[in-house]
């Protein structure tokens, strides 16, 4: 029995004795908890697809509301907070999420988009380089992404798209994917990783892959939509080239909010780095006087495209500001906590007709489990949303859920895993 699990119990007070020592607890009251049929709150346990609303999102929004109609476009220089520049008071808060220096991100447009940008900029295929490495089951929208970009400069995805092989027990393993690399020493320009799969939840050994891949000469980037509020990140230090995620899921900015961005430090003056060039990433003093030539701001701020959307920008401020508050290292205590509590208690009872694909060690993995059940998953699935649990269902066997320490309690877990297990004990 590993320290960890010594620590949990299936008593059920155990539970609220958590609760209560939670250092975090008071954090759950600042959300808006999706009631369920009896009007308490469900089980809500989908922060990896969509993070919940915080109680001060509507009033973040309102004073930009507010400001616009009360100074019109004065409001890009005299709102309380100048819309101009707006994206600059999300970067500390960000930078500390993603571990990066505050010039080092930016937060603009949208997961997808921001992928293209950098990759515009960072896979710069050559006759003897021209592959992009990504992970096997990666989200859709990244192996389109990859397989356009691909297209785009006149080579077959079939053959320069690699995918790392993932197990037969649905989990990638770091040497598989160092393994795919060496294959590809010569002729592989880019890896790009999802830093947290989507689907079984593992969260890759980013330093040693992104040391691995830049001594064979692979620029690295990372896809952090499952990783960035999730898990800590050492962006910087890991050296990677590249990352963009997502801030509707962890984030909780609310539906297709604004993305974000990081460009390592070493590239922040790199002039030679090809680009898509708008106004907005124009050196920010010289911008109003509209001079013809481009000339780029230092950092991740010269990928900026357009003028930023700002009440998306509310959102992310209002939910960044907690995650000031909380601090990362504080999450990821309670998240680890969480987490190894659904997991021991998931497996207090059999697991025949099931079997968790998330990697068991904490360390390579965030908040989600992924469950693969064995025969009609669906119906376990909707026998939990018919009793108040909102998690998700992903095609073709495998449910998965994410207790986000900012707004779960071990009280959550605890009913989760007990609807569970009734629907097994009582087939
Ligand atoms: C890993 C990953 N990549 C890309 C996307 C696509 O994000 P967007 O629609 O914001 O571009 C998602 C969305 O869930 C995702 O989970």
């Amino acid at each position: 029995m590993s320290n960890e699990t010594a620590r949990y119990s299936t008593d059920s007070s155990w539970a609220a004795r958590a609760d209560a020592e939670d250092p975090l607890r008071d954090f759950r009251s600042r959300f808006h908890l999706p009631p369920g049929r009896d009007g308490a709150a469900a089980v809500y346990f989908c922060g990896n697809s969509l993070g919940l609303q915080p109680k001060t999102t509507a009033r973040f929004i309102a004073e930009e509301l507010e400001d616009w109609a009360r100074l019109g476009v004065e409001g890009h220089f005299h709102a309380r907070h100048p819309w101009m520049p707006y994206h600059e008071f999300l970067a500390e808060n960000t930078a500390a999420i993603v571990g990066a220096a505050a010039e080092e991100v930016v937060v603009m447009n949208t997961l997808t988009v921001n992928l293209h940008l950098m990759m515009v900029s960072f896979y710069r295929p050559t006759s003897a380089r021209h592959k992009i490495i990504i992970e096997a089951r990666a989200f859709p929208s990244d192996q389109y992404a990859v397989a356009s970009q691909l297209r785009f400069h006149g080579y077959d995805p079939a053959d320069a798209m690699v995918e790392i092989p993932i197990g037969e027990d649905g989990r990638f393993r770091t040497d598989t994917v160092l393994e795919t690399i060496d294959r590809h020493r010569d002729t592989a320009a880019l890896l790009l990783l999802g830093g947290v799969n989507y689907y079984n939840g593992q969260l890759f050994d980013i330093g040693t892959i992104t040391a691995h891949a830049r001594k064979a000469g692979v620029t690295v980037g990372i896809d952090c939509a499952h990783a960035a509020g999730n898990v800590p990140l050492q962006l910087h230090d890991w050296d990677v080239d590249f990352a963009a995620w997502c801030s509707y899921k962890y984030l909780n900015a609310g539906p297709g909010s604004t993305a974000g961005c990081f460009v390592h430090a070493r590239h922040a003056d790199d002039s030679t780095l090809p680009r898509f060039a708008g106004w907005w990433g124009h050196d920010r003093d010289s911008r109003f006087a509209m001079p013809p030539d481009f000339v780029p701001m230092r950092g991740a701020e010269g990928w900026q495209l357009s003028n930023q959307s700002i009440l998306p920008l509310a959102a992310l401020r209002a939910s960044t500001d907690m995650f000031a508050e909380a601090g990362m290292d504080a999450l990821r205590a309670k998240s680890l906590r969480l987490t190894g509590y659904l997991e021991f208690l998931l497996h207090a009872q059999s697991r025949d007709a099931w079997h968790v694909i998330t990697p068991s060690d904490p360390a390579q993995r965030g908040c989600q489990l992924s469950l693969r059940i064995d025969r009609d998953g669906r119906a376990l699935f909707d026998h939990l949303a018919a009793n108040d649990v909102i998690c998700d269902w992903r095609e073709p066997d495998v449910i998965r859920v994410a207790p986000v320490p900012l707004y779960n309690s071990f009280a959550d877990v605890a009913r989760f895993a007990a609807l569970f297990h009734a629907y097994f004990n009582d087939r």
